[in-house]
């Protein structure tokens, strides 16, 4: 980081200015939620605790020092331990360990600084069992644009967002529950993420080499997460980030087999997990038409006039889509996704239907734009000055659910015309595992287009994929059938290799609709073992009684 370099880098004898618990971030903070006072100057002072205060007292604005062989570094009133690596010279990270959410369990938050102007948010939170044993997942939402802090507070995080974001109550049906999980917000300007001028990141590649730095670095500071099997999972335009950045660190894997270097970390990467994805845009615009009239939960009559208009726009959509997937140019990819959204997610907007959950009406004046009212709950809460100052986020910075200037900068360079399909038979075949799951009443990432997308996607596992039917997908606490399931790969006592899930009775954020059933698959899926247990009935059948 060119600032900190400029700034002398004091080290100080340790004990004597630390009157402070052996952690240094041992605060014990309890959130008071007071949204009134939100809008002061200055504020984080206010809301340290006085363990913190004492330490950060007399020190300067990006002042740096070590203590216990750590360094820290002082931002904005705030402290943090300051993360470095040899092999990332122009990235560090910056962290704080808040105490919300879950108090239970470890975490760690806040930013990795990329050069000297790109700032990624993030959250951490320890497996609630076995954190030494369990995997790591990352987490992405989509948009482009919005905050992993959906996934966090209202899906399948520790804590689900209440009462008008006043506060949160606990999730019993967190996937941290048998995982450690990070949700990131990235690019830079999204969620609490930032740039400090006018940087912007508009394209899932450049995204992709960002979040590579991230785990190298995170993992270097905690090596114990590193070990397990790492998972990167994302829902709806995650469905083109995930398999752009889990490429890059399955090149990077590959590179360091042929050039080992001690400084960086192989990362164990297993699988590559899409909820509601938008990841080959040539068939699953196509599917539009055919699931809002002919879906499971048609909005539309199929003899409608915008059914008809609907269907004839397909094959531009689709010659526009083929241009950008041929010319892999802005100039070819930009017109294709103006088009197809215009003409065929349009459609699914004007509805009056929530397009993220078919079954639902959606009044944007009452539940907000995204059709949810939590999106503002969330809003409320981490804007709150002490749960941002907890978390290590300058009490100034505006948090936003989506950011559309970032959204905007996206669709304007044509990101989400590419296939993104196209990078995942290279992981596959070298035995990444690929899941991907959908919520069926989901309008915008529909799961008619996902399993077409999966059917059509060349890997050592197609042929097979192909012949495989639909069987039941029953939860084992529950007993319930959640879904159905196709998988290849599998051999009656493994989840598959690629494997395809439609959940039933869920919307695009199928682990608010559905927590249990989504507890239940992604726990089967992270453990490795079928999510159908009929062939293993089946092969016990096959034993003789002893
Ligand atoms: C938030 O909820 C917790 C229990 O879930 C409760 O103990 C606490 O008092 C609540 N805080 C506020 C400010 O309502
Ligand atoms: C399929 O997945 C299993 C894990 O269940 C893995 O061991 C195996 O290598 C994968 N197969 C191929 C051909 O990559």
């Amino acid at each position: 980081m060119k600032l900190q370099r400029l700034l002398p880098l004091a080290i100080l004898a340790t004990t004597s200015v630390l009157a402070a618990p052996s952690s240094l971030f041992e605060d014990a903070q309890q959130v008071v939620l007071g949204g009134a006072e939100a809008k002061f100057k200055g504020i984080a002072n206010q809301y340290l605790s006085e363990a913190k205060q004492a330490i950060l007292k007399g020190k300067k604005e990006l002042q740096t020092w070590y203590h216990d062989g750590k360094e820290f570094i002082k931002q904005n009133n705030l402290l943090y331990e300051l993360v470095r690596h040899p092999a990332f010279s122009s990235y560090s990270l910056r962290v704080t360990e808040p105490k919300l959410c879950d108090s239970a369990v470890k975490q760690m938050s806040g930013y990795l600084d990329v050069a000297d102007d790109k700032h990624l948010f993030f959250w951490f939170f320890e497996s609630r069992t076995a954190p030494a044993d369990a995997p790591l997942i990352l987490w992405l939402n989509g948009g482009p644009g919005c905050s992993s802090s959906t996934g966090l507070l209202f899906e399948l995080g520790p804590c689900s967002i209440a009462e008008e974001g006043r506060n949160v109550t606990y999730n019993p049906h967190s996937w941290t529950n048998n995982a450690n999980i990070i949700f990131l917000d990235q690019p830079v300007n999204v969620g609490f993420s930032y740039a400090d001028g006018s940087t912007t990141v508009n394209s899932s590649p450049v995204a992709g080499k960002d979040v590579y730095a991230f785990l190298e670095l995170f993992l270097k500071r905690y090596p114990k997460y590193s070990t397990q099997p790492f998972h990167i999972a994302a829902e709806s335009y995650g469905g083109t980030y995930a398999p752009n950045f889990a490429s890059v660190i399955h090149k990077a894997n590959k590179e360091l087999k042929l050039r080992p270097d001690d400084s960086l970390k192989h990362i164990n990467l297993d699988s590559v997990i899409l909820g509601n994805g938008q990841t080959d845009p040539y068939i699953q615009y196509a599917s539009i038409p055919d699931y809002v009239c002919e879906g499971p939960y048609a909005v539309y009559d199929p003899e409608s006039p915008q059914c008809q208009s609907m269907r004839t726009k397909v094959p531009t959509c689709q010659r526009l889509v083929k241009s950008c997937y041929n010319f892999n140019s802005k100039f070819a990819c930009l017109p294709a996704i103006l088009y197809c959204n215009s003409q065929l997610m349009g459609p699914i907007v004007q509805s009056g239907r929530n397009p993220y959950d078919a079954r639902r009406p959606c009044d944007r004046s009452k539940d907000g734009d995204l059709c949810y009212k939590q999106m503002t709950w969330i809003e409320n809460w981490l804007n709150d000055p002490k749960v941002k100052t907890t978390l290590g986020v300058d009490p100034e910075r505006e948090f936003a659910s989506c950011n559309m200037e970032v959204n905007q900068a996206f669709v304007a360079n044509g990101d989400g015309a590419h296939n993104s399909a196209a990078l995942l038979p290279d992981l596959v075949n070298d035995g990444v595992r690929l899941l991907v799951y959908a919520g069926n009443a989901d309008m915008m990432c529909n799961f008619i287009g996902n399993e077409r997308w999966l059917d059509a996607l060349e890997t050592k596992f197609s042929e097979e994929f192909r012949k495989t039917k639909g069987v039941p997908w029953v939860t084992l606490s529950g007993g319930n059938v959640a879904g159905k399931v196709r998988s290849a790969g599998s051999n009656s006592f493994t989840a598959g290799n690629v494997t395809f899930v439609e959940v039933y009775e869920a919307g695009h954020m199928v682990p608010y609709d559905q927590p249990e059933a989504a507890l239940d698959l992604i726990n089967r899926w992270i453990m490795d073992v079928p999510l159908s247990v009929q062939d293993v009935a089946a092969e016990a059948a096959s034993i003789p009684p002893l």
